[in-house]
């Protein structure tokens, strides 16, 4: 990279529109949408889709809403004519669907295309040439004027042959493309000067498609360059303006918000943003983002998976992890503290607290596109107690008491540093049975027996004590109370037991109960110990020594 990049490259000049409507406006509905995944998508696949691909991506776009579909390049190749045949004369586009045309302002070109619409029911041709400095300098040696005879030509060729459609509505589209690297001035001559030709009406409105072919300033500018087109050209009210960013600045979905606030009423674009480069603008993305603002986008992802799922099958292309509302990991929450306020907020959203959606973290609700929220509990030694908690709990049935969670998160947390990486459920529970389980040492229980009478309970115990029998006597109003009151007898241990929690271990080689006791010694000092056995009696006392020799 340039040390200096100025001396390489230059800032784009903005466009003078100091009293700008568009930054006060709000989007309050939804705009016409235009697929072009099967020509702009399609022409950047590494292999292109062949008919029946095309076919079946054809009728995915028409179930999910999409009312205008750039079908192709008909004069491109033959593949492209012979879908068009098929569409046509297969009947295929219901009645209110457009088939939208590409071509290029060439004659043999349009001949082509007019053969490749005979019979349709609806279609929109759309001519284009480009008309940015550079691509009027190095591609086509030509001057202004020259460039605008390109377009006049092209529109007076179309308007010529469109005789030859009779019983096709047709609609006509200019786009001055690589619009947003032109000169607004130019924009608006060039345009008019197709509208001078096709004569638009309110009535019968021709398309003005603005493209941003190459994204070369903030999506603000392009915002500017809309306004100014939808301010200053003439008879506005017989266009309909169009707006077709790409994304190489990473910001088409925010141009063509820009766009639309700016005077746009009609959006192109692909599923997920396809197309050359760095991509077309992602039309989910756009449309999800009016819903999660309460508007009707008026395309269906109810079903997003299999969207996903026809896309990747047809194109050979795959959708990123991240990409907004379809990345596979859109819906996940790794972090502790995220999965803690998703499921507060999930709760309180189930427990109808709400009337709007207002859940941490969750732009919409992932089921009203099919999706799943999903948690992924992993442990590192940056995690928290409550991600050690979740797993043991979630994966082995073990609920420990918070106070418990407490005392063990950070011993797992150092244990997991040592190791360097992150650790499974698996090995967590190994930590805590040898943490709190597998503790034989000063003591071991090797028989402990009570007899109750009058509510009072006595109970017998043999102990090893760094393996020498001790055999303990005590009683108390139940079975752990008599054993603290023998340790305190034999001139053990002096305690208290300050907290307690038992349950029944749900499944596995221990399907037993599972103790949790606190103590307390005379000294101050607090820990947990655990036990496990099919007899709950004996896991407390089992806990009880395993507190004891965590001392
Ligand atoms: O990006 C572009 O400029 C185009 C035009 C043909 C509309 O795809
Ligand atoms: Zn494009």
């Amino acid at each position: 990279m340039h040390k200096n990049p100025s001396k390489k490259y230059r800032p784009f000049p903005p466009v003078s529109l100091p009293d700008r409507q568009w930054p006060n406006r709000v989007l309050s509905h939804a705009p016409r949408w235009c697929s072009v995944d099967l020509r702009d998508g399609n022409q950047a696949l590494a292999v292109p889709m062949n008919v029946s691909q095309k076919l079946e991506l054809f009728q995915t776009l028409v179930k999910t809403g999409f009312k205008e579909i750039e079908i192709g390049f008909p004069s491109a190749s033959n593949t492209e004519f012979a879908f068009n045949r098929r569409l046509i004369e297969e009947n295929r586009a219901p009645e209110d669907v457009w088939l939208q045309v590409l071509v290029q302002a060439r004659e043999d070109l349009i001949e082509r295309t007019v053969e490749s619409l005979l019979g349709a029911k609806r279609a929109i041709i759309h001519l284009y040439n480009s008309t940015s400095p550079a691509q009027r300098r190095v591609v086509f040696s030509k001057s202004e004027k020259e460039i605008i005879e390109v377009a006049v030509r092209g529109a007076q060729w179309i308007k010529d042959r469109l005789p030859r459609l009779k019983g096709t509505e047709i609609l006509l589209q200019y786009s001055p493309e690589s619009f947003s690297a032109t000169e607004v001035e130019f924009a608006k001559e060039i345009s008019e000067a197709v509208m001078e030709i096709w004569q638009p009406t309110p009535k019968r409105k021709m398309i003005l498609n603005l493209p941003d072919t190459v994204e070369v300033a903030m999506p603000n500018v392009y915002a500017d360059q809309v306004e100014w087109i939808c301010r200053n050209i003439k008879n506005r009210d017989s266009l309909v303006v169009s707006v077709h960013t790409h994304n190489d600045r990473s910001t088409g979905v925010a141009a063509t918000e820009l766009g639309l606030l700016a005077g746009a009423e009609r959006v192109e674009g692909t599923l997920f943003g396809n197309g050359e480069r760095t991509g077309n603008l992602d039309i989910v993305t756009v449309a999800l983002n009016l819903y999660q603002h309460g508007i009707d986008p008026k395309l269906d992802f109810t079903d997003l998976n299999s969207l996903i799922e026809v896309y990747e099958r047809c194109t050979g292309m795959t959708v990123p992890a991240r990409q907004p509302y379809a990345g596979e990991l859109v819906f996940t929450a790794f972090s502790g503290s995220h999965q803690d306020a998703i499921r507060k907020g999930l709760n309180e959203w189930k427990e109808n607290r709400r009337t709007h959606w207002d859940v941490p973290y969750l732009t919409i609700d992932p089921t009203d596109i099919g999706r799943e929220y999903r948690e992924v509990i992993r442990v590192n030694s940056q995690s928290g107690k409550g991600g050690v908690a979740y797993l043991l709990e979630s994966q082995f049935g073990i609920e420990l008491p918070k106070d418990l969670q407490r005392e063990f998160g950070p011993i797992a947390n150092d244990e997991v540093d040592k190791r360097g990486r992150e650790v499974t459920a698996a090995e967590l529970k190994q930590m805590f049975w040898k943490e709190y389980l597998e503790r034989t040492a000063p003591w071991q229980l090797k028989k402990f027996e009570t007899e109750s009478k009058n509510g009072i309970v006595k109970c017998r115990a043999k102990l090893l004590r760094d393996g020498k029998l001790v055999e303990l006597a005590g009683q108390g109003n139940g079975p752990l109370a008599a054993l603290v009151h023998g340790f305190n007898k034999a001139g053990g241990p002096r305690f208290e037991i300050t907290a307690y929690s038992e349950h029944a271990l749900s499944s596995g080689e221990e399907a037993a109960a599972i103790a949790y006791i606190q103590i307390k010694t005379a000294d101050g000092k607090s820990r947990w110990g655990a036990g496990v056995d099919t007899n709950i009696e004996l896991a407390s006392v089992r806990a009880v020594l395993s507190a004891l020799n965590r001392l």
